[in-house]
């Protein structure tokens, strides 16, 4: 994973504090996680994106949602209870690691998610670009290297009204920096050029913790 490992935030503590803090409490296996995350350095979105994902898959009536790069499936948990609550559907949790694999499959299956998870072990953009069917959502967490060649593949599979969410679009500052040239600044920088200057997408970048990116796709593909 080239992900930095421990997040420097451009947001303000006390403001991530705070809309943190207005999240309804967490169930104890997702709580559980947001422990492990924080005592292992390991990149989850958090409380308060996690409930914003929950929140557009609920807004949007969203049945059918391909993750790209799961981890152990703390951000698979919102889409999948807002799946549940739509009426119920597909949420797909990709990762490359089988030990998240593993673990998602655990932590998902204590929180009775298991008919609503269809889980995949392999490289994210490859198993979307092989997926049928077209997504009501896609979220995209992978290595952020790859995301500019995500974006035709997510193209072709989200339906037209579809909506697009992309963690670490502020990429903890790095694109601010003219000198910071490393092929995951970058990426975040392709990508964000190329979503922006596209027709097919309505975009915003909403300064949440390290940046999300929510486009709706309204042509093309
Ligand atoms: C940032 S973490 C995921 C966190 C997760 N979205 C969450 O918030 O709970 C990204 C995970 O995806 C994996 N990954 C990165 N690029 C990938 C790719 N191209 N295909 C599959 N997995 C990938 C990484 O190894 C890591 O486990």
């Amino acid at each position: 994973m080239t992900e930095i490992k421990t997040m420097i935030y451009v947001i303000p503590e006390q403001i991530r504090n705070y809309l943190d803090s207005l999240v309804p409490p967490r169930v104890a296996e997702l709580a559980g996680m947001e422990a492990h995350a924080l005592e292992h350095d390991f990149p989850i979105i958090g409380p308060a994106c996690g409930h914003l994902c929950y929140l557009i898959a609920r807004m949007t009536g969203a049945r059918n949602i391909f993750e790209l790069g799961s981890g152990f499936g703390y951000s698979t948990a919102f889409f999948a209870r807002a799946v549940r609550e739509n009426g119920g559907g597909a949420v797909h949790h990709v990762v490359w690691d089988e030990e998240l694999s593993q673990q998602a499959r655990k932590h998902l299956g204590n929180m009775g998610f298991n008919d609503i998870i269809r889980y995949h072990m392999g490289e994210a953009v490859q198993t979307l670009r092989e997926s049928d069917g077209q997504f009501d959502i896609v979220f995209n967490d992978i290595d952020k290297n790859a995301y500019p060649a995500s974006l035709p593949v997510i193209e072709s599979k989200l339906r037209n009204g579809g909506v697009l969410i992309i963690d670490n679009m502020l990429w903890s500052g790095r694109i601010f920096d003219p000198a910071d040239h490393a092929p995951d600044t970058d990426g975040v920088r392709e990508f964000t050029r190329l979503i922006t200057a596209s027709p097919n997408w309505i975009t915003s970048l909403v300064p949440i913790r390290d940046g999300l990116i929510v486009a709706l796709k309204v042509a093309g593909g």
